[in-house]
C-alpha cells in the first residue's frame, strides 16, 4: 500500500520526546528575541495512521530563545483523551475534549493554548506539559476556531465556534483576561466549513465556502466540496448587538482556508485577502490530506490568493485573484489585524505539476511587489512567524521565524529572517527534524 502523504517525507512524524538544550547558533540572534516559538503539526504515535492529515495527533514543538541564545528545544505530545485513543462522537454527542489539538497553539491572557476547531483549547505549561481542556470557566459552549484574532488596539481575543450542526456558528469575544464578556448564535450560518475568520475596526467577516458537512464523507473529517453549497460572506458590527445585524453577500463558489487579513478602506468598504482553492484546487489537496489516488504532489494545490471587496452601502462584491502564486499561511505584522497592512507573508508550494519551490514570500501591497526567499532543494520552510523588532518604526520592521524541515540533512533549523530584506539573520540548528506542521506563534516572554 502507497504510503500516506502526510506521514512520509517532511511529513514524517517524530516517534518520541526529547529536550535539548543549549542550541549551536549560526549568525547573531537579536537580544528582543526572548521567548519561544511554539509550532502545532500533526503526529501520530508510532504504529497509528489517521484516516486524514487532521486527524493526527497533536504534538507541540518549542524553541526558547533567550537574550541571543538559543536555551532549549522540546517536543510534546498534547494529552487529549484522543492520543490514546478516545472516539469524538459519543452516545451522549461529541466529546468536545478527545481532540487532536493539532493545528494551532497561541498565547492568551497568559495561557498557552493548543487549538483544533472541532473541540476546547488545551491549555499547555510553559514547558509544553499538558494541563488539560480549557473552557473559559464554563462560558465556552462549543467548539473553538483553530484561528482566533487577537485585536491589537483592545487585547481582546475575538473567535468563533462552527459545527455542522445547529447552532452552526456562535461568536464570542474574550477580554485581555481571558474572560468571555459576549457570545452570540450568528443567524442564517449554514454547516459550511468555517476554519477562519476575520475582525476589522468595526466589523466581523465570516465566509462560507462551498466545502460543507458531508455526512457520506468517512475520512474523519465530514465535510466535501457541493456545487449546491451557496458560497457568500457575512458582515456583522462588532458589538453584543452585531450577530442580530449580520449581512449575507454572495461571492463566487471557492474554499478559502486562512484569512491573510482584512480592512475598512477609505471609503468604507471591507477589503478581505486570503489564499482560496477552486473546485480543482479543493480536490487536489482534499485528496492528499486524505491519501486519495489523484491528488496533488502538495498539501495546498492551486492555491491563490484573493481579494474581495466589499460595499456594504451598495450590496456589492468586487472579487478578484490577486497573484498567480500557489501559497499558504499568510501572516503579518499582527499589529495590522484588522487594519490596513501593506506587508503580506507567505509560504510557497510547488504548481500543481509539481515545479518550483518552496519559499518564503513577502507581498508589497502598495507597490505589487512580490519578493522570495527560496528555501533551497527539499528544504520546506514552516509558516513564517513575524516578530516585531525592538524600537521598530515601519511595518516590516522585525524577523521572520520559520523552522525549516530539510530532507537532504534530516534535520531541521529554526530560520531568522530579516522582515524588510528576507536576508538571513541567524539560524538555529534543531537537534532532529521537525514535522512540517500547521501554524505556530512566537509568545515573548512578557507575556507568558
Ligand atoms: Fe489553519
Amino acid at each position: 500500500m502507497t504510503p500516506k502523504p502526510y506521514l512520509t517525507g517532511h511529513y514524517t512524524p517524530v516517534a518520541d520526546e526529547i529536550t535539548a538544550t543549549e542550541l549551536t547558533v549560526e549568525g547573531v540572534l537579536p537580544p528582543e528575541l526572548t521567548g519561544r516559538l511554539v509550532r502545532n503539526s500533526h503526529n501520530p504515535k508510532p504504529g497509528v495512521t489517521p484516516t486524514h492529515w487532521f486527524k493526527g495527533s497533536g504534538m507541540v514543538h518549542g524553541i526558547r530563545l533567550r537574550e541571543g541564545r538559543a536555551e532549549w528545544y522540546r517536543n510534546r505530545w498534547v494529552r487529549t483523551p484522543a492520543l490514546d485513543g478516545a472516539p469524538y462522537l459519543t452516545e451522549h454527542g461529541p466529546d468536545l475534549t478527545a481532540s487532536t489539538a493539532g493545528t494551532h497553539v497561541i498565547e492568551h491572557g497568559g495561557r498557552l493554548l493548543a487549538l483544533c476547531e472541532a473541540n476546547l483549547p488545551f491549555e499547555l505549561t510553559r514547558d509544553l506539559d499538558t494541563v488539560g481542556p480549557f473552557d473559559f470557566d464554563g462560558k465556552l459552549h462549543s467548539a473553538m476556531t483553530a484561528h482566533p484574532k487577537s485585536d491589537p488596539v483592545t487585547g481582546e481575543l475575538h473567535f468563533f465556534g462552527s459545527s455542522p450542526f445547529p447552532p452552526y456558528l456562535t461568536y464570542y469575544v474574550a477580554d485581555r483576561d481571558g474572560h468571555i464578556t459576549h457570545s452570540a448564535e450568528v443567524p442564517g450560518a449554514t454547516a459550511s466549513l468555517k476554519h477562519d475568520f476575520a475582525i476589522t475596526r468595526h466589523h466581523v467577516v465570516f465566509v462560507e465556502g462551498t466545502v460543507t458537512f458531508d455526512p457520506t464523507e468517512h475520512s474523519g473529517i465530514p465535510y466535501s466540496w457541493q456545487d449546491t453549497q451557496p458560497a457568500r460572506i457575512g458582515v456583522l458590527p462588532r458589538g453584543p448587538q452585531g450577530a442580530a445585524a449580520i449581512r449575507w453577500f454572495p461571492i463566487e463558489p471557492g474554499s478559502m482556508l486562512h484569512v491573510a487579513n482584512a480592512y475598512e478602506d477609505a471609503q468604507g468598504r471591507i477589503v478581505l485577502e486570503g489564499p482560496t482553492v477552486d473546485r480543482k484546487g479543493f480536490q487536489l489537496s482534499w485528496n492528499w490530506w486524505v491519501g486519495a489516488p489523484g491528488r496533488g504532489t502538495e498539501p495546498n494545490t492551486r492555491s491563490f490568493n484573493r481579494r474581495w471587496t466589499i460595499d456594504l452601502v451598495g450590496a456589492r462584491v468586487d472579487e478578484r485573484v490577486v497573484d498567480d502564486l500557489a501559497i499558504e499561511f499568510p501572516t503579518l505584522n499582527e499589529d495590522f489585524v484588522g487594519v490596513e497592512n501593506r506587508y503580506q507573508y507567505a509560504i510557497s508550494f510547488p504548481d500543481q505539476h509539481g515545479l518550483g519551490g518552496y519559499g518564503v514570500v513577502k507581498y508589497d501591497r502598495t507597490t505589487g511587489e512580490r519578493r522570495t526567499h527560496q528555501a533551497g532543494d527539499a528544504r520546506l520552510p514552516s509558516e513564517a512567524v513575524f516578530v516585531p523588532a525592538a524600537g521598530g518604526t515601519r511595518e516590516d520592521d522585525g524577523y521572520l521565524l520559520t523552522v525549516v524541515s530539510d530532507l537532504k540533512q534530516d534535520a531541521s533549523q529554526l530560520l531568522i529572517l530579516d522582515a524588510a530584506a528576507l536576508d538571513p539573520i541567524a539560524t538555529v540548528h534543531l537537534p532532529r527534524r521537525v514535522t512540517a506542521g500547521i501554524h505556530g506563534s512566537w509568545i515573548p516572554d512578557t507575556t507568558l
